[in-house]
């Protein structure tokens, strides 16, 4: 058999392709945290952060496909892995954990990974598609605000907001035992790295969802429209 699909067709390939690309995404979640604070430096700095990354293009539209692609990829052998687990089930009580052992969030890596899912489609609609001259930019005082007035116009409503908030933390969680899993399957599990990458991927998840979620917080806070 063909190398690739020997590696593929292995549960442990599987794992190894879910996690390789599961950082690619953790990188981008980080450095799309990083371009949003921009948001504090009011519209100017904003959009002239949003329009150098425009400028890039075509070359973005080429990221931009990668990134789709990782994120599929990530989709598809993670709902994969699932299946063949709930498949070989009876075999797998030998080897079962208690569930206490398991923390919340890999307990609920499922859960977290369907919001996610669920929240970028939504958030691409409302942001990447929406219309950076049209009503929803424009501020209390009568002009358009672009993608800034997008955002702010959108988080100065309370379940805009709330809803965002509740994907961040399901990112916070999902990366914070994604990191977790990254390691295990790449072989890092001696005991005395364990506890270490525990506590540094449970602050970096919670760094994350804290980090995103001031951005609402801020503009509901603050009530820019007025
Ligand atoms: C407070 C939280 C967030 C804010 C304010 C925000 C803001 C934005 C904005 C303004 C855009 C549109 C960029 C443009 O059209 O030029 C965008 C695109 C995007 N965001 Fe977010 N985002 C947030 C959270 C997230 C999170 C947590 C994820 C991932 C889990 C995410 C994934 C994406 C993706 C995949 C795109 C499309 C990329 C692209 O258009 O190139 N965002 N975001």
């Amino acid at each position: 058999m063909n190398k690739f699909f020997e590696f593929y067709y292995s549960s442990v390939g599987k794992k190894q392709i879910v996690a390789a690309t599961g950082l690619f995404l953790i990188l981008f979640v980080i450095a799309h945290l990083a371009g949003n604070l921009f948001i504090y430096g009011g519209p100017s700095v904003f959009n002239g952060y949003a329009e150098k990354l425009a400028h890039l293009r075509p070359g973005l539209y080429l990221l931009e496909f990668g990134l789709l692609l990782i994120f599929l990829i990530h989709l598809f052998v993670t709902a994969q892995l699932v299946w063949e687990n709930w498949q070989a089930r009876p075999q797998r009580y030998a080897t079962y954990k208690p569930s206490e052992e398991r923390s919340l969030s890999a307990k609920l890596m499922s859960y977290t990974g369907t919001l996610i899912f669920a929240f970028v489609v939504w958030h691409i609609l409302d942001f990447t598609f929406a219309d950076h001259v049209g009503p929803r930019s424009i501020l209390s005082d009568g002009l358009s605000y672009g993608l800034y007035g997008i955002v702010i116009n959108s988080f100065s409503n309370p379940t805009h907001s709330a809803l965002y908030i509740l994907a961040m933390i399901a990112v916070g969680m999902h990366l914070s035992h994604g990191i977790q899993s990254f390691f295990q399957t790449f072989g890092v599990n001696h005991p005395r790295y364990t506890i270490a990458i525990r506590k540094t991927s449970n602050f970096l998840g919670t760094l994350i969802a804290i980090g995103y979620s001031t951005i609402p917080i801020y503009v509901l806070i603050n009530n820019f429209r007025g």
